[in-house]
């Protein structure tokens, strides 16, 4: 999976094209309406203000797309100047170069990209703070005083997941081989069990106990209680990422991460291939085929716990957008148009991020937050403006 999508040469966020809009493979929540970007922008600034507005702080976004989200975001922020003056860096987590180019483009002035003698990627962003790209979280230092406002949306599913079975020899690890050999093969996930016998690749169960299996399996409780046939999906990466991050906001800051999985329980088969926006066999054309797989929100909150941090969530979408007043954005927005066709699209976005039908994302996106020990309930989850 890691291959797949992050190879510098073969990998699917490598290739020259963008993956993201109606002519790519799937779509965004920023990228079907500005009000997306613009309430997470508001959650930042009442997070500032319930941390005693800091005099400074970073903003942190993985996995950025097009950059919609953060560019939407800050403008909302800047509708309070403390708390915009208050912003002193922006780091974006980025591994396609393609979508970095397009992130440039719209979150720093005009030519002011440049590669850096540390190797990294740094522009001059719009409202005057540097932003500077990281592959990956590593190379982000920390200091001591830092106050980092982190936004992770549709990241981590696009993180590489283990997969294990328990046996009655115990849990077995499931991985990938090729299809010329004639073992019996296990479909990656049941929606797309027809693709794969179409493809060079299948599921085969490990024979006997592997790294990978023995470390897992034995780190949480929560896989020890399963009975046998049981099957879960892991993504160790998922965990570091939630560790450094936790360990980061200790002096102040805040994590907000949005995405689908599910609320209670862990992954099963939730392995996908996203093609031309349809579910496909993960193992369909590799490289070329983004792969997804549902985030374990409950794994997520188990290491922040860890970290002694405060965790809220998972809210649904539309239940963290409505109460972050998107309804009152929608009227003021359609409020400044001059065309029905304009008021329209307004309402079409607004259903699509808050309703729970199919093709929405209300009910399947999630929000959950990370803070410091002892703060208070965050907006959104359940607490009120503190200022
Ligand atoms: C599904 S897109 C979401 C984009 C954006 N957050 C949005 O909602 O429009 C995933 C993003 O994460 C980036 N990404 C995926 N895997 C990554 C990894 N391992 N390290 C850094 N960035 C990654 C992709 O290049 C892309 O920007």
């Amino acid at each position: 999976m890691r291959l797949c999508l992050t190879n510098p040469d073969h990998g699917y966020y490598a290739g020259g094209k963008d993956p993201l809009g109606t002519s790519g493979d799937f779509i965004t929540s920023p990228e079907i309406s500005q009000m997306f970007g613009e309430l997470i922008g508001i959650w930042f600034v009442t997070q500032w203000m319930a941390q005693k507005k800091p005099s400074h702080y970073n903003l942190i976004e993985l996995g950025p797309g097009r950059g919609t989200l953060l560019d939407d975001a800050l403008r909302a922020i800047q509708a309070f100047p403390a708390c915009a003056q208050a912003l002193k860096r922006i780091h974006l987590i980025e591994s396609s170069s393609t979508l970095r180019e397009l992130q440039a483009r719209k979150l720093c002035k005009v030519g002011s990209l440049r590669l850096g003698d540390d190797n990294l990627w740094r522009g001059s962003g719009n409202l005057g703070c540097p932003v500077t790209w990281h592959e990956d979280l590593k190379t982000l230092k920390r200091e001591e005083s830092d106050v980092p406002f982190v936004i992770a949306h549709e990241f981590f599913d696009a993180l590489p997941i283990h997969k294990f079975e328990r046996t009655c020899e115990g849990w077995r690890e499931l991985l990938v081989d090729s299809c010329s050999k004639t073992l019996h093969s296990i479909p990656a996930s049941p929606s797309t069990s027809t693709g794969i016998s179409a493809s060079a690749f299948q599921l085969v169960r490990a024979k006997g106990p592997t790294p990978t299996s023995i470390a897992i399996t034995n780190s949480s409780p929560r896989y020890q209680s399963l009975p046998i046939g049981s099957r879960f999906e892991c993504s160790p990466d998922t965990f570091a990422i939630t560790r450094d991050l936790s360990q980061r906001i200790k002096a102040g800051g805040a994590v907000l991460i949005v995405d689908y999985g599910p609320e209670k329980t862990i992954p099963i088969d939730t392995l996908r291939g996203i093609r031309k926006h349809k579910i496909v066999s993960p193992f369909e054309t590799p490289g070329t085929t983004d792969l997804s797989a549902d985030v374990d929100f409950q794994g997520i909150k188990e290491v922040a716990l860890d970290e002694k941090c405060d965790v809220y969530g998972p809210i649904e979408q539309g239940v963290w957008l409505q109460t972050l007043g998107i309804g009152a954005r929608a009227e003021q927005l359609k409020a400044s148009q001059s065309t029905v066709q304009g008021c329209h699209r307004i309402e079409i976005g607004q259903k699509r991020l808050v309703e729970s039908n199919h093709g929405s994302m209300g009910k399947a996106y999630k929000f959950m937050s990370i803070l410091r020990k002892d703060s208070p309930i965050p907006v959104g989850f359940g607490g009120d403006i503190q200022d």
